[in-house]
């Protein structure tokens, strides 16, 4: 197995208040990144609404491991990798679909919908130990569900899932139960785009609540001349905070703000007046969760979190990055429907959807934009470093364990590094070695260089 000969001194790219842009350009920092945060910790694959019938699959990646994500014949979702077990080919290639089974389209090997080898072509030739059992596609070592948020882990043992994702959990609740059926629907598919850079680049741009006013300027004049007043999001007395929630998971917690409110009048009315709808809604809602936990629900509901490593839930979406290269980073944006809801309600969430976060929107192509400005930008090392020291001695504790600042501080993009940094150097561990790692996964933490 290839040893990895990257020695860099990860803690010292990476300071309280900047980080040096070596980390969004290096192949090689690149490589290790894959192997120490995607290939060891838990990373979102899908959601299990996605597939809702036996034999129902999407394609997905894990890191850089081709994974296919079914439901087998039994109702269960599982995570295989795309990868033959006679001479390595993917033996699937749509992208989504439904299928009985997954036959490799070089010789033949048909596999089961939980990933078992069913039968191979001309098998007299294949001696007594060769034993079928032992050939099955290979299943990513450990699957999570929680509330319908499938995640792998690479790693066959490590923190529990629930561990990982900690506070985090308390936001998908309110997400989630913006249905009254507690149900999110994914099935409509995503959009997908791809930009020239660096996956941290979307990473951090997610949980940016400083740049808005002025990246999205065009948009937020427009929207506030509609409307007839400003924003108050972005003041200097905004009641939004930014959140360290640990782990590397933040958000923009905009629950004190008026103007965020998931059932207000201009979010979730199509006409001023039309309120049968939204009353239905609510009605709905606290049938369902009881008056107090469906106002907050609905006053809480459409969060704004990244949970590390590659999921953001955004108002009314999930958006996933796939880091395909050091440059390359493949974003897929999935509008989340919610289940027994007032066809209205979908509808406006659809079109806010297409409006601000779609590829050719009005608001995340100028994103991406700064994306590929960035890299045009990093290309001048002679200053390497990059600041993110915005309000970083407003940092402080919120009671619950977690930090808070400023909307519009950089404490967030903090958040993330700080926990890029542990992983990078081993300092925080998401993984526990294991004697006899599977043979295709790199567990093995004598795998990692010394420093
Ligand atoms: S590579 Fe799949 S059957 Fe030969
Ligand atoms: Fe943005």
């Amino acid at each position: 197995m290839m040893k990895n000969s990257h020695d860099f001194d990860y803690g010292a790219l990476v300071t309280d208040d900047r980080v040096n842009a070596a980390v969004y350009t290096t192949p090689e920092i690149f490589a290790t990144e894959m192997e120490r945060i995607f290939h060891r910790g838990w990373v979102f694959i899908g959601h299990a609404s996605e597939v809702p019938n036996p034999g129902d699959y999407r394609l997905k990646h894990l890191g850089r491991q081709p994974v296919i994500m079914v439901r087998d014949q039994a109702g269960q979702v599982r995570l295989l990798l795309n990868r033959c077990r006679h001479r390595g080919a993917g033996v699937c290639t749509e992208e989504r679909g439904n299928l009985r089974s997954f036959r490799c389209a070089y010789h033949g090997w048909t596999y089961k919908l939980d990933g078992a080898l069913a039968g191979v072509p001309y098998p007299e030739a294949y001696g007594e130990d060769f034993r079928r059992e032992e050939y099955g596609l290979t299943k990513v070592p450990r699957v999570g569900d929680y509330r319908g948020f499938i995640f792998g882990s690479l790693s066959a043992a490590g923190v529990t899932l629930e561990e990982h994702l900690g506070r985090t959990r308390e936001q998908i609740d309110l997400f989630v139960e913006m249905s009254p059926a507690g149900e999110i629907d994914l099935a409509p598919g995503a959009q997908k785009y791809r930009f020239t850079g660096n996956w941290k680049l979307q990473v951090e741009n997610g949980m940016d609540g400083y740049h808005p006013p002025v990246t999205h300027e065009s948009i937020v004049m427009a929207v506030e001349r509609q409307r007839g007043r400003k924003f108050d999001t972005y003041t200097a007395d905004s009641p939004a905070v930014t959140r360290d929630l640990g782990g590397g998971h933040a958000m923009l917690d905009f629950r004190k703000c008026p103007a965020n409110r998931s059932l207000n009048r201009e979010t979730y009315s199509k006409t001023p007046g039309d309120e049968t709808f939204r009353e239905t809604y609510a009605d709905a809602m606290r049938r369902r969760y009881g008056e107090a936990r469906a106002a907050e629900i609905l006053q809480a509901g459409g969060t704004h979190m990244l949970i590390f490593p590659n999921l953001i839930i955004l108002g009314v979406q999930l958006r996933v990055i796939s880091p395909l290269a050091v440059d390359n980073t493949e974003v897929a944006v999935y509008p989340a429907l919610l289940r027994g809801v007032p066809d209205e309600i979908n509808e406006i969430r659809l079109r806010g959807h297409e409006a601000f976060f779609g590829s050719a929107a009005a608001g995340s192509p100028d994103d991406t934009e700064m994306f590929e400005r960035m890299g045009a930008g990093f290309a001048a090392t002679l200053e390497p470093w990059v600041y993110m020291g915005r309000n970083l001695s407003g940092e402080r504790e919120d009671g619950d364990g977690s930090m808070v600042g400023h909307v519009m501080d950089e404490m967030t993009q903090r958040a993330i590094w700080r926990q890029w940094k542990k992983l990078m150097t081993g300092e925080a561990v998401t993984h526990k070695p294991v004697r006899s790692p599977a043979r295709h996964v790199s567990t093995n933490p004598e795998s990692i260089p010394a420093k």
